[in-house]
């Protein structure tokens, strides 16, 4: 998921990395609407190992710099069901969190309407009703199982990456005209960025 404010993006780099990681970890390029790559649908992770960790640091980079709160593998490409989220805010410490074959096993009747947006759907915001509360499983970045309740914004953005990983975007849930105007948007800016860097 994206975020309107981005002064967080830098200070999450410095307080979260130590030298090693900042010169072993990349940023990767987020593939943006409509690119039908972001339409897979991605394969569980079998084992949680180095390389999965260093996807993960890859991808939480990835998202800090963009800035982001929420990312998932398919967005940089990868069809594996990975996702990284920082929910901290700006005066907070950063608060990674990892999650590898997430599942959703409970949620709740009651829906809630959050505005989101989407690292690969820019400049894009619109309001996603999805229940309130969600219960979780997921391996975490040591490829522990961990179950629990996601609520607000949480559970809003976990529920958006998991989407991700069925090939879901969240203009998916936004009606055809809608959708059609987030994506005409985007391309729209592409043009332009890219006929600005050519000029
Ligand atoms: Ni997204």
């Amino acid at each position: 998921m994206a975020v309107i404010t981005d002064s967080q993006a830098l200070a999450n780099l410095d307080e979260t990395l130590s030298p090693t990681q900042i010169v072993e970890m990349s940023i990767k390029q987020i593939l943006t609407v409509p690119n039908p790559v972001l339409k897979q649908v991605s394969r569980p992770v079998e084992n949680v190992t180095d390389d999965t960790r260093k996807l993960m640091d890859d991808m939480l980079q990835t998202m800090y710099a963009a800035p982001g709160i929420g990312l998932a593998a398919i967005q940089i490409g990868i069809p594996l069901r990975v996702i990284v989220m920082d929910l901290a805010g700006e005066d907070e410490k950063p608060a990674p969190r990892y999650f590898v074959n997430p599942e959703i096993i409970e949620d709740v009747e009651e829906l809630k309407a959050w505005e989101e947006g989407c690292l690969s759907v820019p400049d894009f915001y619109e309001e996603v009703e999805r229940p309130e509360r969600v219960k979780l499983r997921y391996l975490n970045y040591y490829g522990e199982e961990v179950v629990e309740w996601a609520e607000g914004m949480y559970a809003t953005c976990i529920q958006h990456e998991m989407d991700h990983l069925n090939g879901v975007l969240f203009i998916d849930h936004l009606s055809r005209l809608k959708r059609q105007r987030a994506i005409r948007k985007v391309k729209k800016a592409a043009r332009d960025k890219q006929l600005e860097t050519s000029e």
